[in-house]
């Protein structure tokens, strides 16, 4: 059987440490809080935690500015709390990923500590140096409105160093073999901890020619595949998730044309179109963002997503576009960010509708990838938009109505908490929601379970169904002679579709994976649904005894 390839049918649960149970009473969440939530998270059906950077770390973005890629922060834990967390992970069948953030480190690391001392010290090259203010110095950034240069002037060494992100995360010179081995090393020290891959941040800057002459950045996707290849070697089941918000074009040069390079990469392109289609009701731009993005090697996997950390990146819509998604979900200034994106969490962006909620995540268990889920949104947790940047969706996880929603025993939390008013912990909380069966947690877990049943997500071929309504997306899988549908309205009013769902098994019948309301055809053949505003279906066609139906290959 060649299905060991665990990602392609994995659900991943993306936390930082810090925000999520906090178990020693300093206020901030811990590696063992973390590890009393696992039960949780096993319940849920979360097969793969991704953790976001723990290291030790100033602090200044969230943990991406690391002062040592060996260490744990001790406001987590200790190492060895690190490998009790992965042992009990593994005790429940679950993997563990790790963001991995090699493109830059924090201006407190020791290596720019020592580089910028001295132009003989060993380090000096380490990092991406110029003596003049290079020309472009005020082109690239990834934070415009807040990062001001790519280029800054460090007093000691009297010369400028290069920053793609913010000024105090000096980018490694990733051309450097040196540099180099060390990634492959801090990749080979963490696998032994136990960790199942990483999440490689900014992937497209880690492979890009750095330097004050480079107008025009060339990528080596060489590099790629020689992490790959190490990787590989040392843990045959690890893998790389890239952070690589790329055009279509460029997917296979990520992937590699032979799967040699990235086992996975997030998929930006469906995730703008699809929070365009919420927007707008029209998804043809999806279904061609889909179809641009369908080709990839048979080893190959999206990363699916909703919302992540980070803001909602909207850059590569039409202007047209992109304003109707800010007039849907952000008309207010204060909840932009960057000049291209939304800062805000999913349910306030969807007014906490429970049916557009449940339709938003209905779609992405039936995407054509790997489901990749941010810590809260299965309870509908709000934001805290008087908190600066990203940092208003970052609020500590909400267990309980005990204070500070049962994250802390502090009196005061190190992480804010959202207490108050809709999204309040007093409201939105995991107890309460455990003990309601028609809760948004629930439903969530319901839909984990199908979706693990249905592998054709993602491992099969993917064909858009025309419905003759671009409100609707009806997308058919296709794998190993069994075959299923998902179909979502994204009109907020009702309508009929009528659709040919293609080849079917026994009968034509298209059995409904979620309710009673199974389906068959006319006498021309077509299928007739009438889809409730944010409607959606899941259905299997041709009958339940499709797993005595399925091939081996
Ligand atoms: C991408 C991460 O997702 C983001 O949170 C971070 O600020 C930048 N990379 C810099 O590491």
């Amino acid at each position: 059987m060649i299905n060991d390839l665990w990602y392609k049918n994995a659900v991943v649960y993306c936390l930082s440490v810090e925000s999520f149970m906090d178990a020693d009473g300093d206020g901030f969440g811990d590696f063992k809080g973390l590890m009393r939530r696992l039960d949780y998270l096993q319940g849920l059906g979360v097969t793969t935690v991704w953790l976001m950077p723990f290291h030790p770390s100033p602090g200044r973005d969230h943990g991406y500015d690391v002062t040592d890629h060996y260490g744990v922060n001790p406001r987590y834990g200790s190492l060895g709390d690190f490998v009790e967390f992965t042992h009990a992970a593994k005790q429940r069948g679950m993997r563990v990923i790790i963001d991995l953030v090699i493109n830059h480190t924090s201006d407190q690391h020791v290596w720019f500590q020592e580089a910028r001392r001295s132009p003989k010290s060993r380090f000096r090259d380490w990092y991406v140096w110029s003596d003049k203010k290079p020309p472009n110095a005020d082109e690239g950034m990834v934070f415009p409105g807040v990062q001001e240069t790519t280029w800054t002037y460090d007093k000691v060494a009297k010369a400028y160093y290069f920053h793609r992100f913010y000024e105090f995360q000096p980018d490694l010179n990733t051309a450097n073999p040196d540099v180099q081995a060390e990634i492959l090393k801090i990749m080979g020290f963490w696998i032994e901890l136990g960790v199942s891959g990483f999440r490689m941040d900014a992937v497209p800057f880690i492979i890009s020619e750095k330097g004050p002459h480079v107008t025009k950045p060339i990528e080596h996707f060489g590099m790629l595949r020689a992490f790959r290849e190490f990787v590989q070697w040392r843990q045959g089941d690890a893998v790389l998730l890239a952070e690589a918000n790329i055009l279509p074009e460029d997917d296979m040069k990520y992937f590699g044309d032979d799967g040699d390079r990235m086992h996975m990469v997030f998929n930006f392109q469906v995730n703008q179109t699809l929070f365009y289609a919420l927007a707008a009701g029209d998804t043809r731009p999806l279904i061609k963002a889909l179809n641009v993005t369908e080709p990839r090697p048979a080893t190959g996997q999206w990363g699916m997503f909703l919302r992540n950390h980070d803001e909602l990146d909207l850059g590569r819509l039409t202007e047209k576009q992109r304003q109707a998604v800010f007039d849907a979900f952000a008309p207010d200034p204060c909840m932009q960010l960057y000049h291209r994106g939304i800062r805000r969490r999913l349910a306030p962006m969807l007014a906490g509708d429970d049916r557009r909620l449940e339709m938003a995540y209905s779609l992405l268990f039936t995407l054509p990838g790997t489901p990749v889920l941010r810590y809260g949104d299965e309870i509908g947790m709000g934001d805290d938009l008087s908190l600066p940047e990203r940092e208003c969706a970052r609020t500590a996880m909400q267990w309980s109505t005990e204070p500070h929603g049962g994250f802390t025993k502090a009196a005061k939390p190190g992480v804010p908490v959202i207490e108050g008013g809709p999204y309040g912990y007093e409201h939105v909380n995991v107890a309460n929601q455990r003990r309601d069966p028609n809760s948004l947690l629930n439903w969530i877990e319901r839909l984990i379970r199908m979706r693990k049943e249905c592998p054709e997500f993602g491992w099969g071929d993917v064909t858009p169904l025309e419905t003759g309504n671009t409100n609707v997306l009806a997308l058919r899988y296709d794998w190993r002679n069994n075959a299923v549908l998902a179909i979502h309205n994204f009109a907020g009013k009702p309508c009929e579709i009528a659709f040919d769902p293609g080849p079917g098994g026994e009968t034509p019948r298209l059995m409904n994976l979620l309710s009673d309301a199974h389906s068959d055809p006319g006498e021309d053949g077509l299928h007739r649904i009438v889809m409730e505003a944010f409607g959606y279906r899941w259905f299997r066609v041709g009958g339940l005894d499709y797993l005595l139906r399925r091939s081996d290959l």
